[in-house]
């Protein structure tokens, strides 16, 4: 299996490196954007020709592979997760970061067999981070293996969050209250505007958890493998097993801080993917 994967892997990483040159030709912004769900969730010629260029490399190469991919699924494709090797990929994540020329948008590609992620990609062409990992092989940032903070309580830890890309009230009322307690019970909150970054940064151990409510399957992923292949936990916010579909997300550098996160947190449950 190993070698499978590594074959894959190799495959995918030279696709994504190419593709992160469409992205660098408008590292300082990009002006044309339409919207899809939402006046915040955009969408630009750049995101869906790197996904074109991702899913047509890779479905040649790996003609039985399943795809689900986050501009095919806003164009009506089914986001559908089987047993079969299935790439699940978001051609920009931060895309409101790379129209504004925020520097923290990111290709974002992981590969599922059995429902599991076998490997991930996370590449920031504009800074040149490429984080990698490998089911049982660790994760690594530039080739340099990376490891989780030793943080495990909530009153020393950086959290990350995100406020999204819905403006749906609810959801706005409960990441609101998050945000009030955070600030009052931990050592800081951050918030970049790219979910795959953030769990890049916590495989990094540069902040000790991120969580979200809303994102999708092809924002986590990647960062689902490379942050436990870096020694961390991804579970749901309430403290459960994580779902890939289920469009809810906490991962961190312990299982002890996950849980105590999970019990501080209130909670969102949006329609699933
Ligand atoms: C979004 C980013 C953002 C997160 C949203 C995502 P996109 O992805 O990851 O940080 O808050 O939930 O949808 O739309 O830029 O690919
Ligand atoms: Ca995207």
């Amino acid at each position: 299996m190993s070698e499978e994967i590594n074959v894959y892997f190799d495959f995918a990483l030279e696709l994504v490196k190419t593709a992160g040159n469409l992205i660098l030709e408008f590292r300082n912004g990009c002006s044309h954007f339409e919207q899809k769900s939402s006046d915040i969730d955009l969408v630009t010629e750049v995101d869906k020709n790197v996904e074109k260029t991702l899913i047509d490399g890779l479905s040649k190469k790996f003609a039985t592979h399943k795809f689900i991919g986050e501009e095919s699924v806003a164009d009506g494709a089914k986001c559908i997760l089987t047993d079969d090797p299935t790439w699940i990929i978001d051609p920009v994540d931060g895309t409101l970061n790379f129209i504004h020329g925020y520097p923290q948008s990111c290709i974002s590609v992981g590969l599922t067999i059995n429902k599991e992620a076998v490997l991930g990609i996370i590449y920031n062409p504009i800074l040149n981070l490429l984080y990698t990992a490998k089911k049982g092989q660790g994760a690594f940032l530039n080739s340099k293996q990376i490891t989780v903070s030793k943080t495990k309580a909530l009153d020393k830890a950086l959290i990350s969050f995100e406020a999204g890309t819905s403006r749906d009230e609810e959801r706005k009322r409960v990441m609101f209250e998050n945000f009030k307690l955070l600030v009052e019970k931990c050592h800081g909150v951050r918030t970049i505007g790219s979910a795959a970054m953030n769990m890049a940064n916590v495989a990094l151990g540069g902040s000790d958890a991120y969580f979200e409510f809303g994102i999708h399957a092809w924002d986590i992923a990647a960062g689902d493998i490379i942050v436990r292949e870096a020694g961390g936990v991804c579970i749901d916010p309430s403290g459960g097993p994580f779902d890939i579909l289920s469009r809810r997300v906490l991962c961190a550098s312990s299982a002890e801080l996950a849980q105590e996160l999970a019990t501080t947190l209130n909670q969102f449950y949006p329609e699933r993917d």
